[in-house]
């Protein structure tokens, strides 16, 4: 029996591909390409599925190009480049990868979070432009993370594994906002407590956003929201960009109506707000919380499970672990 083709949009792991290829026919892209919509539509004909990395738009124009599709598997966690009910209406299986990179994710969530509160990066600035020439009593100084409030907009897996670090590590005391509340046994080990979005903006030293991109997250955090914030407050966005009306940011950052910044995603990236690469109390990192080598494997293999599982081969046949829209198998 022939076997099924699928396509890697991006490159990937060599043993990850090679793990793909025992049950399909592999289409690899050993250049790292970013193909266009029309080029990928180009390539995914005759394809039964998909492994992509998080940045690739799957719409309804997309499915509708391509009536061999399947399944599409994402190594990301977030998947607002796939329309799921457009996948669904289909028939087409969605896989994300979560749980695989919460810690990792927070860890470089609070590592942000502290670069920006404890100036690292402009601080590195300085002294590699051989500016440092004497030691002075406020050269540098910054905010204090432990003991201060921690802020979190988002309290998902990602929020509470940061959360616990500012908990049980730095003594910060613990405030969020989520759309439900926690239960109270995941509430007490951290001694989190829910707070309005208005409480959160109002009260915290460090604020840290992991709410997922919805059409409803499109600039939760705005002019007006920023102007709620203490001038002393720092601001940590690893969610997604477009959450943060970058260029209100980047207002409020240079006329020091908060403190400082930390983003590792951006509206419109790879393309960065041209005020935010010019003010000094930001820390910018390029889309990079994920990044350990571990845990790309673990995200990487878990889109690949999901792959081999949602076209019906291999030892979890039909069951892909991490599906966002199961019901697709079920309806055979
Ligand atoms: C990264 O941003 C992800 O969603 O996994």
């Amino acid at each position: 029996m022939n076997k099924q083709r699928v396509l890697v949009a991006r490159k990937v792991f060599d043993d990850v591909v090679d793990h793909l290829r025992k049950h399909f026919d592999v289409e690899a892209n050993e250049r790292d390409e970013v193909w266009s919509q029309d080029e990928l539509i180009r390539r995914l004909q005759g394809k039964a599925g998909m492994f992509i990395a998080g940045g690739e738009k799957i719409d309804a124009a997309l499915l509708d190009a391509c009536p061999d599709l399947r399944a599409v598997c994402s190594m990301a966690v977030g998947y607002n480049n796939i329309d799921v009910p457009a996948c669904t209406a289909r028939g087409v299986l969605v896989s994300n990868a979560p749980d695989v990179l919460t810690e990792t994710t927070a860890d470089f969530g609070f590592a942000l979070m502290m670069a920006t509160a404890r100036r690292i990066t402009e601080a590195e600035h300085f002294l590699r432009r051989g500016e440092w020439q004497r030691w002075s009593v406020d050269m540098f100084a910054g905010a204090d993370v432990h003991g201060a409030t921690l802020g979190i907009l988002g309290m998902g897996r990602i929020g509470r594994a940061i959360a616990q670090r500012g908990a049980l590590g730095f003594g910060m005391r613990v405030i969020y906002h989520n759309r439900s509340r926690l239960a109270p046994e995941l509430e007490a080990p951290l001694g989190a407590r829910w707070v309005s979005q208005e409480e959160l903006l109002r009260e915290a030293d460090h604020l840290v956003i992991v709410v997922p991109y919805t059409p409803d997250a499109h600039h939760l955090i705005g002019e007006a929201e920023l102007a709620q914030m203490k001038r002393s407050a720092t601001l940590t966005n690893v969610a997604r960009g477009g959450v943060v009306d970058d260029a209100a940011l980047a207002r409020a950052l240079r006329e020091r109506r908060i403190a400082a910044a930390g983003l590792d995603v951006f509206e419109g990236e790879p393309q960065v707000h041209p005020d935010l690469l010019t003010v000094p109390n930001v820390v910018l990192t390029p889309h990079i919380a994920s990044a350990s080598i571990p845990t790309r494997r673990a995200m990487a293999n878990l889109a690949v499970d999901n792959l081999i599982a949602a076209l019906g081969v291999g030892p979890q046949a039909g069951r892909p672990p991490t599906a966002l829209n199961p019901e697709v198998l079920a309806r055979g």
